[in-house]
C-alpha cells in the first residue's frame, strides 16, 4: 500500500494492494475521468508533483515514464510511500 495526496484539496488516502488509485480517490470523493481503465487511452493522465510512480500503462513513452512527472491513475502505482498528485 502507499499513500496518495490530492494536492488541490489537501486530502490524502491510502491505496490498498487490491485497489487502483482511482478507486482510492473515489472513496474520498474525488472523481477521475476514465475510459479504457487499462492504461491505453490516456484519459486518466495526471501530473505528479512529488514521489515516484510505478508505471503500469502502455500510453506514456519510455522517456515520459523516466521523467516521473505524469501518471495514469487507472492502473499505475507508486514506488515511493507517498505520491502527491495535481488533482
Ligand atoms: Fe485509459 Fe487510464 S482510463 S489510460
Amino acid at each position: 500500500a502507499f499513500e496518495v495526496v490530492a494536492n488541490r484539496s489537501g486530502k490524502r488516502v491510502r491505496v490498498e494492494g487490491d485497489e487502483t488509485i482511482v478507486q482510492a480517490l473515489g472513496r474520498i470523493g474525488i472523481k477521475v475521468q476514465m475510459s479504457c481503465e487499462q492504461g491505453v487511452c490516456g484519459t486518466c493522465l495526471c501530473t505528479v508533483l512529488e514521489g515516484t510512480p510505478d508505471h503500469r500503462d502502455v500510453f506514456l513513452t519510455d522517456e515520459e515514464k523516466a521523467d516521473n512527472d505524469q501518471i495514469l491513475l487507472c492502473c499505475s502505482r507508486a514506488r515511493t510511500g507517498t505520491l502527491v498528485l495535481d488533482i
